[in-house]
């Protein structure tokens, strides 16, 4: 997997690269980066990738021609070029609940992407950026990521080159390089041979479902860290005691059966309290929706449809 970064601050990522499970994937060569300075693509004294928005209106917005010399140095035509529809995506593809089959970016991989390039944008209106997004892109072979800034991105940019707008949540960021880095670090950790166990990635919040987990080789309930969509639960090391307060009981006592038990529990708990919304389309048996039901939550369908009692 390659990324490239489009962006006005390519000194940004520096950082970013030289630390953690990035860093080890990229010195190991399981992923690839190059960023490129915007400015590189600029012709004028003052090196200007930037205009005043036509109609008026606060802020200034990012030029065309610089974002498209830059594409066009990677060897990126156009999309009518490259023989791609523009992303129209259909209703049932743009949901936002991080279903497998209807994620955003499910399209451009479904379109022959598998072994392409993908030119994304990065602004706070794209549709929302999701573990199962992450997946869904894992396939391509190159992913570029343009960084918008100031107002944004000059539209044609998009409508011209971009396959899809992502967003990485419902705020706004001086600019997309900080959702770069969380798509290529999101994405990184899950190619293959990039976490020393290959399963961990799996297992991690809004992962497979619980059935597909199974107990490691010392029969210690794998970290399933919110597995069947739902939140992770609490984790706890050395001292048994600290600040007063105990590690729990149960997660020392050897007992997998119960430690799977508590943390499942913790699991259901953390998400009702945290992020109902998930329970909602969570891989729920019925012992998890008895306890639900008994921490006070109301599936969707019931009477009020509230997610919490009281
Ligand atoms: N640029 C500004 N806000 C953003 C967001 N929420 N996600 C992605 N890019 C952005």
């Amino acid at each position: 997997m390659r990324f490239e970064i489009i962006t006005i601050f390519p000194e940004f990522f520096t950082g970013f690269f030289e630390h953690g499970v990035v860093r080890r994937a990229l010195k190991d060569g399981l992923v690839s980066v190059g960023v490129q300075d915007l400015r590189e693509f600029t012709h004028d004294r003052h090196r200007t990738v930037d205009d005043r928005p036509f109609g008026g209106g606060e802020g200034m917005v990012l030029k065309p021609e610089p974002l498209a010399e830059a594409l066009e140095s990677l060897g990126i035509a156009a999309k009518a070029e490259r023989g791609l529809s523009p992303p129209t995506l259909a209703p049932e593809k743009t949901r936002q609940d991080g279903a497998p089959h209807s994620v955003a970016g499910t399209q451009a991989v479904e379109e022959g992407a598998v072994a392409g390039t993908r030119v994304i944008l990065l602004s706070a209106q794209g549709l929302r950026f999701t573990q199962a997004t992450a997946r869904a892109l894992l396939p391509l072979e190159r992913v570029v990521l343009l960084c918008g800034r100031y107002e944004g991105v000059d539209e044609r940019i998009n409508s011209l080159y971009c396959d899809m707008e992502l967003s990485i949540g419902d705020y706004v960021l001086s600019g997309g390089e900080l959702a770069a880095a969380v798509v290529m670090d999101a994405m990184t950790r899950l190619v293959p041979g990039v976490l020393g166990n290959e399963a961990s990635s799996e297992f991690e919040s809004f992962g497979i479902t619980d059935s597909e987990i199974s107990a490691d080789e010392i029969g210690v309930p794998r970290s399933q860290h919110g597995s069947g969509g739902l939140l992770d639960y609490p984790h706890y090391t050395r001292p048994a005691e600290f600040g007063g307060l105990a590690a729990p009981e149960v997660l020392l006592s050897g007992d997998h059966q119960q430690i799977r038990r508590w943390r499942r529990e913790q699991q259901l708990r953390k998400t009702l309290e945290n992020r109902p919304d998930l329970l909602d389309r969570a891989q729920l048996s019925d012992e998890d929706r008895r306890m639900l039901v008994s921490l006070g939550w109301q599936p969707v369908g019931w009477p009020s449809r509230g997610r919490r009692q009281g």
